[in-house]
């Protein structure tokens, strides 16, 4: 079964009296353990493709199924569940908690979900932040770790309650070029470990061989 069906994507925006496009005819198939990258220029759609696909928008036409999941037409309740269980975002805007330490900022996935006894989520969120080079940051807030820490504790949230399928909106954008490669290293080989999807957007070509599968995107429209 694939992680991300789009199909017939259609979304627009209201501007005032203006309507803008951002999506349109919008098809994509991203398999059970594939990695895409979506390459295109600044405005040409991407964020609203990954915001639809992880449940965040919905769609103004088409339908959207994630692993095997319909959730066109969810209700803000469904979606709020399913993204909880579902999908991994690593935003663009690395947004993390700034009063919480790199821990915590893990934990409280598990927090909302609810999903395992608190030591089994203080040991998971310790694991996967030691594979991320950060076991000895565990203990900082955000403000005390560098843009590439957080960047990588963002991931490992992103990786927190097993998803499926996890969405990355330009994890390199903020970075150097050395340091955004370690970080397209770590995200495709953590993703590639746990036998899960990603769709990653990037307006860096050079980012691309880190894929399986390039996607470019121009204007709402995708062409192989
Ligand atoms: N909330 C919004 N309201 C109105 N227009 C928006 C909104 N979000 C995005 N847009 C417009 O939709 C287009 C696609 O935006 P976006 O998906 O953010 O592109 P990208 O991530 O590729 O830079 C752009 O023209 C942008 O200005
Ligand atoms: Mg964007």
């Amino acid at each position: 079964m694939p992680a991300l069906e789009l199909t017939d994507v259609r979304k627009t925006y209201r501007s005032g009296d203006a309507e803008i496009v951002a999506l349109d005819h919008a098809t994509l198939t991203v398999g059970d353990d594939e990695i895409v990258a979506l390459v295109g220029p600044s405005g040409s759609g991407k964020t609203t493709l990954l915001s639809i696909a992880g449940g965040l928008l919905t769609p103004s036409e088409g339908t959207v199924v994630v692993g095997g999941q319909d959730i066109s037409a969810y209700s803000a309740k469904q979606l709020t569940t399913f993204r909880r269980d579902a999908v991994g975002f690593v935003f663009q805007a690395v947004n993390l908690v700034p009063f919480l330490t790199a821990r915590e900022n893990l934990m409280v996935v598990n927090d909302f979900g609810n999903r395992r006894s608190h030591k089994v989520a203080r040991e998971r969120a310790e694991r996967l932040l030691d594979e991320l080079g950060l076991s000895e940051r565990t203990d900082n807030v955000p403000g005390q770790l560098s843009g590439g820490e957080r960047q990588r504790v963002a991931i490992g949230r992103a990786l927190m309650n097993e998803p499926d399928l996890v969405l990355i909106d330009e994890p390199t954008s903020a970075l150097d070029t050395k340091l955004g490669e370690q970080v397209m290293e770590l995200i495709v080989n953590e993703v590639k470990s746990r036998e899960t999807a990603a769709v990653i957007v990037t307006h860096d070509q050079r980012m691309t061989h880190y894929a399986d599968r390039s996607v470019a995107i121009v204007d709402g429209h995708l062409t192989d």
